[in-house]
């Protein structure tokens, strides 16, 4: 039997319909009911029994989705589906990977837990691994990771001529070797101390670069946008051309974005050019990594 595919918080009708098609999946019906109380029920109109469910939600912004995630697993468990697959194109809380702070806690664990309870298995697209080196640390459910650095890679050499790549902080050295070794370009890691959540500072390695090359700025991740501008001010005077930026995870609102933008161009002297995968869905996507998802559904 076809699996069912359901769209719940995907970020964009371009990978759900890439998936939908490349799996030859049924598109699932369902009525999310909220009460005059606020309250939430699922009513599936499609039939679950036996089959294999898809989920595609992406996971910025998480705290609202969660309980939708829960109910719907739940629902849809009760309602006798065969193995539940949870697609989180961005998965959250990946960067809370220890005690910081004395009297917090590690919410990388409660969040894996939660969805390791509900779901039967998880794909997600480059999460933080950071001081975790697998998702298996601490999912109990087979986990799948799709790594977006071919495709930024082609983007790269597409488009950029002479890209000489940047990583912002040590996490970035896995990313941004492995794109440069793709792109063939030369590469540098800087040093990043946060400080607070709007405070970060950078210092950086000798830079030795040519008229011809322009700074290419990666990470993972682009929440508040203060490392990119921290970055982006630290490498700009080494570099005759403008520095792009490039992030897999577009994690911001759009007030967040307006602010990065005039605080970037406030710093570097110029506008911010960001682009990014369509892991979160957000204007500056350029780069469509649905196909490496399908890739690994399919398999
Ligand atoms: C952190 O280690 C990540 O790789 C990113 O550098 C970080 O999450 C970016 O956050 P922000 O945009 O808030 O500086």
């Amino acid at each position: 039997m076809k699996p069912l595919i359901f769209n719940i918080y995907a970020p964009d009708q371009i990978m759900m319909d890439k998936i939908q098609n490349e799996l030859e999946a049924e598109k699932g019906e369902v009525n999310a009911h909220l009460f005059p109380d606020g309250e939430l029920l699922f009513r599936f109109e499609s039939s679950l029994k036996n089959r294999e469910v898809i989920l595609v939600a992406t996971l910025d912004h998480p705290n609202p989705k969660l309980l939708d995630l829960i109910f719907f697993a739940r629902t849809a468990k009760d309602l006798g589906a065969k193995k539940l697959t949870l697609v989180a194109p961005y998965l959250a809380y990946m960067r809370q990977d220890k005690q910081f702070q004395i009297g917090e806690g590690v919410t990388s664990r409660y969040f894996a837990s939660v969805l390791s309870s509900c779901f039967d298995a998880l794909i997600t697209v480059d999460p933080h691994l950071h001081r975790y080196k697998f998702l298996a640390e601490i999912y109990t459910i087979p986990t799948q990771v799709v790594s977006a650095s071919a495709v930024i890679a082609e983007w790269i050499s597409k488009n950029i001529k002479n890209a000489f790549l940047i990583g912002p902080d040590a996490e970035s050295v896995q990313w941004v070797s492995d794109i440069a070794e793709r792109c063939h370009s030369p590469f540098i890691i800087l040093e990043k101390t946060r400080y607070s959540d709007h405070d970060v500072k950078m210092t950086a390695p000798k830079i030795l670069a040519t008229d011809e090359q322009t700074p290419v700025l990666l990470d993972d991740i682009v929440s508040s946008g203060w490392t990119l501008t921290e970055a982006a001010k630290t490498i700009q005077p080494h570099f005759k051309n403008k520095i792009l930026c490039v992030a897999v995870h577009a994690v911001f609102s759009d007030a967040v974005y307006r602010d990065m933008c005039a605080h970037y161009k406030a710093a570097v002297g110029f506008e911010l050019n960001l682009v990014t995968t369509n892991t979160v869905q957000h204007v500056t996507n350029k780069i469509d990594v649905s196909q490496f998802i399908t890739d690994v559904l399919i398999n």
